[in-house]
This record gives C-alpha cells, structure tokens and sequence, in this order.
C-alpha cells in the first residue's frame, strides 16, 4: 500500500500524521518506508533526532518530482508492505508526481469549515491525477480537532459536499502528537496510552480497508452519490 499525505495548505498536520502512521505500521511489524517528498525536510529531520534517541525508525528517503517515473518510488515500495510518502504544501508538480504512484491520497484538513473551503484547491489536483488513473483513491481525514465543538460537523458537512469520502477516524488537537515527534517517535511509541495512539492504529487500520476498496464508512455518502 502506497499513501500519499498531501494536500495545498500548510502545517494542517500531514507530517505529524504521516510519521505516526508510519511508525504505527512498523510497530505491527510491517517493512515501513516514510519518503519525504518535502524540501523543508521535516520528516528527514525527524529520523535524524529518532537516530539519535536510538528510537527505532522506519526507512526514509527524500524524493521528488520524478519519483512516478519508471524505476523510482514504485520499484523501491516493492520491498515494503507499506509506503507513506510525506507532500509538502503547495510544490504542484511534486503532489502530481506522488499522486500517479499511490494507492490512496490521505488529505488531513483542519476542523473548521474554512480548513474544509481551503481544501478545494487540493481536489483540483487529485481530479487531474484521477483524470489519467482512475484507481487513485483519495480520502479526508479530520485532523487537529478541538475537543467537543459543533466545529469538526461542520467542517465534516462542508468536506462531505466536496464529494470525498471523509474518514470516520479525526486527529484530534493532542500535545502526545508534538511530544512524539520532537522526540523522534510517533505516538503509539511515545505515548501508547493516550487517545492519540488509538486515534493512529484506528485511521491505520480504516485506510487499509479504504485502500482495499471497503467504503471509508457505511454511514456516509460515498464519492459518487455525494459527487
Ligand atoms: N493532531 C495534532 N495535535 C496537535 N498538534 C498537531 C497535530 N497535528 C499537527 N500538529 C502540529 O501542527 C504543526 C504543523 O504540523 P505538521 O508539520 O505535521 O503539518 P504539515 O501539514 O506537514 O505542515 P507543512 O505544510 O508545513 O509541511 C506542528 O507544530 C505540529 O506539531
Ligand atoms: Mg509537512
């Protein structure tokens, strides 16, 4: 399975969450490969202090642009049972080179209904993938929930009418997700007790049914009828 983490607007926590998905993944004893497609290097950074704190890591590799091109990221996730591959905001061409060669594009979007409206410069460029592939699945996930406000219904409603399924899994707004990563782990190792660890294994689990084609949740509209 190859997960693109992606989407057009900054610091909605798709770093966070690719890196904790990874480590989850390589918690269950799956062969994990994280590439950081991002030239801020925010995961790269994150192996270098997970290095140092002798915690253990998944693979990482930096790639860009050309990593859908014959030979490169689809040869390499050969070898794992799981690729997450960590977007950078914005970088157009290099969205569009991980989006010809994932699975499934995972596309975190803050809880309010302005995260949800930024959003829609993102399915621009998960149409135009599809356009040329149209296996390429793509999904929501509602990250940096605050507590119990109407906010994440609201932002679930707006997102629903995009026409992407949204997963039932939210991230919530969590310090166990900031501690984790300074200190080069991800929270089912840092902090395996707190919500944000289950928060993790349950999106883990609900996108390896999406990437097998099960519905992200049988209570929702799917792409086609919403759409
Ligand atoms: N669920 C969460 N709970 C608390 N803080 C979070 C959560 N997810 C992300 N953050 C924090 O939000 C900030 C941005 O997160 P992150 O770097 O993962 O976003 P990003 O989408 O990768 O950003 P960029 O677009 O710059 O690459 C960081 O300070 C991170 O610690
Ligand atoms: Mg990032």
């Amino acid at each position: 399975m190859i997960v693109a983490v992606t989407g057009q607007k900054g610091g909605v926590g798709k770093s966070t969450t690719a890196i904790c998905l990874a480590v989850a993944a390589m918690q269950q004893g799956k062969r994990v490969l994280l590439v950081d497609a991002d030239p801020q290097g925010t995961t790269r950074t994150w192996g270098d202090v997970a290095a140092e704190q002798g915690a253990p890591a998944p693979t990482i590799v930096a790639m860009g642009a050309t990593m859908h091109r014959s030979g490169q990221l689809a040869a390499l996730a050969r070898e794992f049972d799981v690729t997450i591959v960590d977007c950078p905001p914005r970088h157009g061409d290099v969205q569009r080179s991980a989006l010809m060669v994932a699975d499934v594009a995972l596309l975190p979007c803050g809880p309010s209904a302005a995260d949800a409206w930024a959003l829609a410069g993102t399915l621009d460029v998960i149409a135009e993938a599809r356009a040329l592939r149209d296996d390429l699945r793509a999904c929501v996930v509602i990250t940096r929930k605050l507590g119990r406000t109407a906010l994440a219904k609201q932002a679930r409603k707006v997102l629903e009418s995009s026409g992407l399924p949204v997963l039932q899994t939210e991230l919530a707004q969590r310090v166990a997700y900031q501690e984790a990563i300074a200190e080069g782990r991800g929270v089912t190792s840092h902090s395996p007790r707190d919500a944000a660890s289950f928060e993790i294994t349950s999106l883990l689990s609900e996108l390896e049914r999406f990437a097998h084609g099960e519905e992200a949740s049988l209570d929702l509209p799917s792409a086609a009828e919403a759409g």
